[in-house]
C-alpha cells in the first residue's frame, strides 16, 4: 500500500461551525468566491430548499443527523447508481462524499442489489443467526487476522463494545484516547474529538474536553487524552497510572482531521507499550476498514491490534458494524463474562449485503483499480497546486484522500489546528457546483474513490480543483 503525502496548509473544528480560523493571505478573494458559489449552489437547489422547509416541521433541523446540515443548505438526494448520485432537483454528481465512507462498493452494486433483493423476499429479521453471518465473519477473520467476530449496527456500537470489553477484561476503568479522533457518540469517547485551540491545554499533556453537552464529568475523567504519533505521552500515562489503564483506542490512520498518517513504528510501538503494561489496543477501523485496503489499515500497515471495530463500508451501503478480536479477548464474550448483545445484531439483510460486498465488490482487482485512480487524482491535484502556487498538499491512502490547505505536514491534532479552513469551504462549493459531491465539513473530511468510479470521475474532480485554483489566482 503506497502512501502519497506531500506537505502543503488549513482549520475549523471538524464537526463544529465555529469560525476560529487562521487568517489566510487569500482571504478576501476566497470570501468573494464563496459568496458567488453559494449563490450558484442555492439557485441549483430549489427542490432541496422546499423539502428542508417541510422537513423542519417534523424532523429536528430538517435532517436526520446533525452532520447532514451543510452550508449554505442541506441537499436532499433522490437516488444513486455506480459512482453517481442525483439530488431531488435532478442534478447529477460524482459521489466522492461516499456517505462518510460507507459507499466503497459504489451505489446499487449489482451483487449487493441481488443479495438484498433475494433476502428481503425471504424475511429480514428473526433475531436468530443466519448462515451469511458465518460467511462474513470467516471473511473478516481472514482479512484482519483476528479469529472471532460479533456484529452490531453502527460504528458507535462497535467502539462502545470495544471500550466495555477492554475494561471488562482488565478490570480497570481508565482508557487512553487520541486527541482529534472521533469514535462515535457514546460517552467514553466523546472527549477531545474536535476541541477549540484555547481549550486543549499543553501539547504534551492535553486537557480532556467534552465533545458535546450531556457527557458527565465523572465519565470524562476516565478517558485520558494523548497526542497522535507520540509514544512518549502514552508511556507517561501508562507509568503514571500503573495498573489502572484498561487499554487504548485510536484510528490507526486519523480520518476525522483530514488524513493524518502514523509515523514509522508508531502503531507497533503502541502495541508493545500497551502490552508491556498489561493493557489492550483497539483499532477503530470504522473509516479505514475496506478503504485503506481490503483488510483495512491493519493489513496495509502490518500491525494487528487486540480488537478491531468495523462499520461504514462493511455493509455495501446497508447499516451494519462488527467487532473482531483475539481468541483471548473474544473468549470473554464466548464465556459470558461480557454480554455483547443487540436485537438487530447480525440482521439477515445486513449480513447478506456484507457478504455480497466482501465477495464481489472488495476484490483484489477492485483495489488495484482504485489505486490507479488514486494515483491519477493525486498527480492531477499536485500538478494544479504547483502551477497555481496554492498553499496546499495532498494526503492519500487507499481509496481516501484530501487536499490539506497548508504547506506544512500535519502529524497530529495540534498541527491540524493550524491549518487554515477558509480554503476548504470554497473548494467544496467549486466541487459541488462542478458536479462532484464531497463531505461538507471543511478540512476535517476526505474523498472516497469507490470500486465503481472511473477515470472520467477523477478528471471531473481535478478539473473542478483547477478552476478553483485559477479563480483564486485571478
Ligand atoms: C472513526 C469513526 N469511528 C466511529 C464512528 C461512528 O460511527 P457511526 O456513525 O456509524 O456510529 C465514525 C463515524 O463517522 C468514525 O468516523
Amino acid at each position: 500500500m503506497s502512501l502519497d503525502t506531500e506537505p502543503t496548509a488549513s482549520e475549523t473544528s471538524p464537526h463544529s461551525s465555529r469560525p476560529d480560523l487562521q487568517v489566510s493571505a487569500d482571504e478576501t478573494r476566497l470570501a468573494e468566491m464563496v459568496e458567488e458559489q453559494e449563490r450558484i449552489f442555492l439557485d441549483r437547489q430549489p427542490g432541496s430548499r422546499a423539502l428542508l422547509e417541510r422537513g423542519k416541521r417534523s424532523l429536528a433541523g430538517g435532517v436526520t443527523s446533525s452532520w447532514q446540515i451543510a452550508r449554505p443548505q442541506a441537499v436532499f438526494i433522490s437516488h444513486g447508481a455506480g459512482s453517481k448520485m442525483w439530488d431531488v432537483d435532478g442534478t447529477e454528481y460524482v459521489d466522492m462524499h461516499g456517505g462518510y465512507g460507507v459507499s466503497m462498493a459504489g451505489h446499487a452494486h449489482p451483487a449487493v442489489v441481488k443479495a438484498v433483493t433475494e433476502r428481503v423476499a425471504r424475511g429480514t429479521h428473526f433475531a436468530q443467526p443466519t448462515e451469511d453471518a458465518i460467511a462474513v465473519s470467516e471473511a473478516l477473520a481472514e482479512r484482519w487476522g483476528l479469529p472471532l467476530w460479533r456484529f452490531c449496527n453502527s460504528g458507535t456500537e462497535a467502539t462502545m463494545d470495544a471500550i466495555h470489553l477492554m475494561r471488562a477484561i482488565k478490570g480497570r476503568d481508565l482508557v487512553i484516547k487520541v486527541e482529534g479522533c472521533y469514535h462515535g457518540h457514546h460517552d467514553s469517547v466523546q472527549v477531545s474529538v474536535a476541541p477549540y485551540a484555547e481549550d486543549v491545554g499543553p501539547a504534551d499533556h492535553p486537557t480532556g474536553v467534552a465533545a458535546s453537552s450531556g457527557i458527565p464529568q465523572a465519565i470524562r475523567d476516565l478517558t485520558v487524552i494523548v497526542g497522535y504519533n507520540d509514544l512518549d505521552q502514552v508511556e507517561r500515562v501508562l507509568t503514571e497510572n500503573e495498573g489502572r489503564v484498561a487499554g487504548m483506542i485510536l484510528e490507526p490512520v486519523m480520518m476525522n482531521a483530514g488524513i493524518i498518517l502514523p509515523a514509522e513504528g508508531y502503531l507497533a510501538g503502541l502495541k508493545e507499550l500497551l502490552h508491556r503494561h498489561d493493557a489492550l489496543l483497539t483499532f477503530d477501523e470504522v473509516k479505514t476498514g475496506f478503504t485503506v485496503s481490503g483488510g483495512g489499515a491493519t493489513a496495509a500497515l502490518g500491525v494487528t491490534p487486540d480488537i478491531v471495530c468495523l462499520a461504514k463500508a462493511l455493509g455495501g451501503g446497508v447499516s451494519v458494524a462488527a467487532i473482531g478480536g483475539t481468541a483471548e479477548v473474544m473468549g470473554h464474550i464466548t464465556d459470558g463474562s461480557y454480554d455483547q448483545v443487540g436485537t438487530f445484531n447480525g440482521n439477515p439483510l445486513a449480513v447478506a449485503a456484507s457478504r455480497a460486498a466482501l465477495s464481489d465488490a472488495f476484490t483484489p482487482e477492485a483495489y488495484e483499480r482504485v489505486e490507479r485512480l488514486r494515483e491519477r487524482l493525486v498527480t492531477g491535484l499536485q500538478d494544479s497546486i504547483a502551477r497555481h502556487h496554492i498553499p496546499a498538499h495532498v494526503v492519500a491512502i487507499g481509496a481516501k484522500g484530501c487536499v490539506v490547505f497548508s504547506e506544512s505536514p500535519v502529524r497530529n491534532y495540534r498541527d491540524y489546528l493550524e491549518v487554515d479552513d477558509t480554503y476548504s469551504h470554497a473548494h467544496w462549493l467549486y466541487q459541488h457546483n462542478g458536479g462532484v459531491f464531497l463531505p461538507p465539513w471543511g478540512k476535517s473530511e476526505q474523498w472516497l474513490i469507490s470500486v465503481q468510479h472511473d477515470e472520467a470521475d477523477i478528471d471531473r474532480f481535478v478539473g473542478n480543483f483547477d478552476r478553483f485554483a485559477t479563480d483564486l489566482r485571478s
